[in-house]
Order: C-alpha cells, then sequence, then structure tokens
C-alpha cells in the first residue's frame, strides 16, 4: 500500500506575508484528512519562515532545487546540507523548467539526486516528454532514459518519489487524460522494476503533475499507479490545494 502524496510547488510566487496569508487558511482545511503525505515548496528564501508556519502540523517542507556540492565557492548555489537546516525533509530535482530554463540535464539531476539522499533529504525527482517528444512518438524513450539516468548508481529508491508532468500539461490547462498518465505511470513502474526490482516498484511513489485541479484530482487517483499529485498553479490558493489534498473524500 503506498500513501498517497500531495506535494504544492509554489514555484516563483508567494513572499513571506503571502505564505503566511496560504499556510494560515490551509492548515484548518485540511487537519482531519487522513492516510495522505502532504508537501509545500516554496521558494529559498522564505523556507525557514514556512517551517515555522507549518510548526507541528502535518505538513512537510520541500525545496525547488539544490545544488550538489555540500559547500565551496559555487556563488549562488544551495546545498543538500543547508536544506536539511532550513527545515526542509523533501526537495524537488529535475522539474522540466530547470531543464528547460536553466540547462538541467539527466546528468545533473543524478548529481543532485544522489547529493540530496546522501545528506537524508528525499528528493522528488521529476520526469517527462514535451508535446514534440510526444507526437514524435519517442515519449517511452525519452521517459525510460530520463528514469534511467536520473536514477543511476543508486542502491535503494527508499528516499526517491518520482514525478511525472508531462511538459505540455504544465500551466496549460491541459491535463493528461486520466488514460494517458497512467500509461506514462505504468510505465516508469516497469523501467523501475527492471533496474531496481519489482520491491522498490510496487514501493516507490509516483506522482502526475500537469494542470491537477480540484476537479481532476480524484479521476487521476483512481488510476492504479498514480500515487499523488505535484501540483502548482492550484497549490498557490488554499481553497484549492485543500480540495486537492481531500480528493478522497
Ligand atoms: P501546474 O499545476 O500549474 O500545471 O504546474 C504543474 C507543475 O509544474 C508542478 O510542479
Amino acid at each position: 500500500m503506498r500513501t498517497p502524496v500531495i506535494a504544492g510547488n509554489w514555484k516563483l510566487y508567494k513572499t513571506s506575508g503571502e505564505a503566511k496569508g496560504l499556510i494560515e487558511a490551509l492548515l484548518p482545511l485540511i487537519k482531519d484528512v487522513k492516510g495522505v503525505e502532504v508537501i509545500v515548496a516554496p521558494v529559498f528564501t522564505i523556507l525557514h519562515r514556512v517551517g515555522e508556519l507549518i510548526g507541528g502540523s502535518r505538513v512537510k517542507l520541500s525545496a525547488q532545487n539544490c545544488f550538489w556540492e555540500e559547500e565551496g565557492a559555487f556563488t549562488g548555489e544551495v546545498s543538500p546540507g543547508m536544506l536539511l537546516d532550513a527545515g526542509c525533509s523533501h526537495v524537488i530535482i529535475g522539474h522540466s523548467e530547470r531543464r528547460q530554463y536553466f540547462a538541467e540535464t539527466d546528468e545533473t539531476v543524478n548529481r543532485k539526486t544522489k547529493a540530496a539522499i546522501a545528506a537524508g533529504l528525499k528528493a522528488i525527482v521529476c520526469v517527462g516528454e514535451t508535446l514534440e517528444e510526444r507526437e514524435e512518438g519517442v515519449m517511452n524513450d525519452v521517459l525510460t532514459r530520463q528514469v534511467t539516468k536520473g536514477l543511476d548508481g543508486l542502491t535503494s529508491l527508499q528516499a526517491v518519489i518520482i514525478a511525472y508532468e508531462p511538459v505540455w500539461a504544465i500551466g496549460t490547462g491541459k491535463t493528461a487524460t486520466e488514460a494517458q498518465a497512467q500509461e506514462a505511470h505504468r510505465l516508469i513502474r516497469t523501467v523501475i522494476s527492471q533496474k531496481f526490482g519489482v520491491d522498490s516498484s510496487d514501493k516507490v511513489r509516483i506522482l502526475y503533475g500537469g494542470s491537477v485541479k480540484p476537479d481532476n484530482v480524484k479521476g487521476l487517483m483512481s488510476q492504479p499507479d498514480i500515487d499523488g499529485a505535484l501540483v502548482g498553479g492550484a497549490s498557490l490558493k488554499p481553497e484549492s490545494f485543500a480540495a486537492i489534498v481531500n480528493f478522497g473524500k
């Protein structure tokens, strides 16, 4: 039995004051939900503050990125150990926006994932094909490559969550259909079982991301290989994020 995960990726939104309003409104709305892991991922500058705001609640704290070195002359970077120190338990790695705008590759994703896990964080590793790749019929190759290279060298997936985010569905309002998402999740689980064995592939959580909203989350979550959601836009409002966390009601 895989515990569902609902994670909110705030991207480049929310000052500390705005985050306070969001968290204070969110906590009462999700306090009765059981059996769902809830994560929020604010920008670096307010991680510590959001950690204080979520306090002893069930909500966990994630960063949106990290570097692979622990310290050194790397101006502008943040290390996994520093994220732990700021109160994070999780870090998102290799989001498609980082691959697209900040030149991240499967190799950098792999280095970051290994460093994050070695430091004691849980890594939310993102994969997903572009529209062009889907239309060219190379989706399976792309996902296989991203999963294989991104997780290369790991001996266990205990500290890994995968997020499948088709690039064409992010911020576009075009959600993958339940069947499209399930097909991709199934493929990812098969690749993982070949690389890490059936026990690991049975246990690893695979989240779907891309225009997840209160009105489509239930259908997505009803699919056998979809174990949660990585939510962008709809995680910025307490009502919509709470409704997604409450998908089982
Ligand atoms: P949207 O939910 O805004 O489409 O964003 C998805 C995403 O990229 C989450 O990481």
